[in-house]
């Protein structure tokens, strides 16, 4: 089955990303044809600065490849080096209502805040849909804020064969149950938005002073506490197996322990859960030559596919002889 994800380079990847959405795509790659590609076109709505767009683009393959993306399995590339995609997008953008894009929610959002967007914000979920049909993918793993996109990608394609001819297949979205909400250190959910993120890659010793800094409440040391409700514990159990995890929660609900334990646990355990990616990037940064190859490759297999699919779209709606 076709997989297909894309991940913005709009910074450094936190725990949440990594549990949220990341480890899924590395999972599936192991029994699917996986197509995974960094949206650099999309950070073009956010990011208006060539060298730190480009240093994002090149960060973002790093981290995947070091987390465990095999591009020997998966087909890893960079959005743009397939300009099939956008051409398709113009394609769909001819039988796109304006009501479905005004009612997604990105430029919803933006213009509810009074703020302007720009007629790409407005037709992003048309490139999504774009990036998606490209590669006649079946599944697409998002984090729950992509669904409506997913849904909208479905209207479009729907409609397109509707009008000239089954052209493309309907994708399906996979939204991850495990995971679903990783705390930040002030405990609301983890995101580059609140600044409470806690990031994969980096000093271990100012990642550990994060870590040290994580809001806790002011209970009695020895009062027993109920672990499910509490961030440090949600946080601590995704890093280690069943047995720890049990053994964690019984320290709660026996009380009697500090926070400042907890913390050093949790920063153990990360470190080590981290260890061999943080090997596997700083090994990766010595070979970028290494890691242009795999990207220059993943986008001649990507190319391949995409331009069949959008040679079929042309020649369906009378682009091209039939
Ligand atoms: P941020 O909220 O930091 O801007 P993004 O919106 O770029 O993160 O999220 C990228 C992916 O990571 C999405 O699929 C999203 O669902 C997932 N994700 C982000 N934060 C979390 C979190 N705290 N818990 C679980 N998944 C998350
Ligand atoms: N819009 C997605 C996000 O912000 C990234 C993305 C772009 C994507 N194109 C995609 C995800 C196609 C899945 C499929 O996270």
């Amino acid at each position: 089955m076709r997989v297909l994800s894309g991940i913005q380079p709009t910074g450094r990847p936190h725990w949440g990303n990594y549990f949220g959405a990341i480890a899924q795509y590395i999972d599936l790659q192991r029994e699917h044809d996986g197509f995974y590609f960094i949206a650099d076109l999309h950070a073009l709505t956010t990011i208006r600065d060539a060298d730190t767009l480009r240093q994002n683009t090149l960060d973002a393959a790093l981290d995947l490849l070091a987390l465990g993306l095999d591009p020997s399995r998966a087909t890893l590339f960079v959005q743009s080096a397939v300009p099939e995609v956008t051409e398709l997008t113009w394609l769909l953008m001819t039988g796109t209502p304006m009501g479905l894009l005004e009612r997604c929610h990105a430029y919803k959002e933006k213009k509810a805040k009074g703020l302007l967007a720009d007629a790409g914000l407005f037709t992003y979920p048309v490139l999504m849909a774009a990036d998606i049909l490209a590669y006649d993918s079946q599944l697409v793993p998002v984090g729950q804020d992509q669904v409506q996109h997913i849904e909208v990608c479905r209207d479009i394609a729907g409609s397109f064969n509707h009008q000239f001819g089954d052209t493309f297949v309907l994708p399906k979205a996979q939204t991850l149950a495990h995971g679903a909400k990783v705390p930040g250190t002030d405990g609301q959910k983890m995101s580059k938005s609140y600044d409470n993120t806690l990031p994969l890659f980096g000093n271990v010793k100012a990642i550990r002073k994060q870590i040290m800094r994580i809001v806790t409440d002011s209970r009695p040391m020895e009062d027993p506490k109920e672990p499910e409700d509490d961030h440090l514990f949600q946080l601590y159990r995704l890093f280690v197996g069943a047995a720890e995890t049990e053994a964690m929660a019984a320290t709660y609900r026996r009380g009697g322990f500090g926070y400042g334990e907890i913390k050093k646990a949790v920063a153990e355990a990360s470190e080590s859960f981290f260890a061999d990616a943080r090997e596997r990037r700083s090994d990766l940064e010595q070979n970028l030559d290494h890691v242009h190859a795999t990207l220059a490759d993943g986008a001649r297999r990507a190319r391949e596919v995409a331009g069949q699919v959008v040679g079929r779209a042309k020649a369906a709606c009378g682009l091209t002889s039939a």
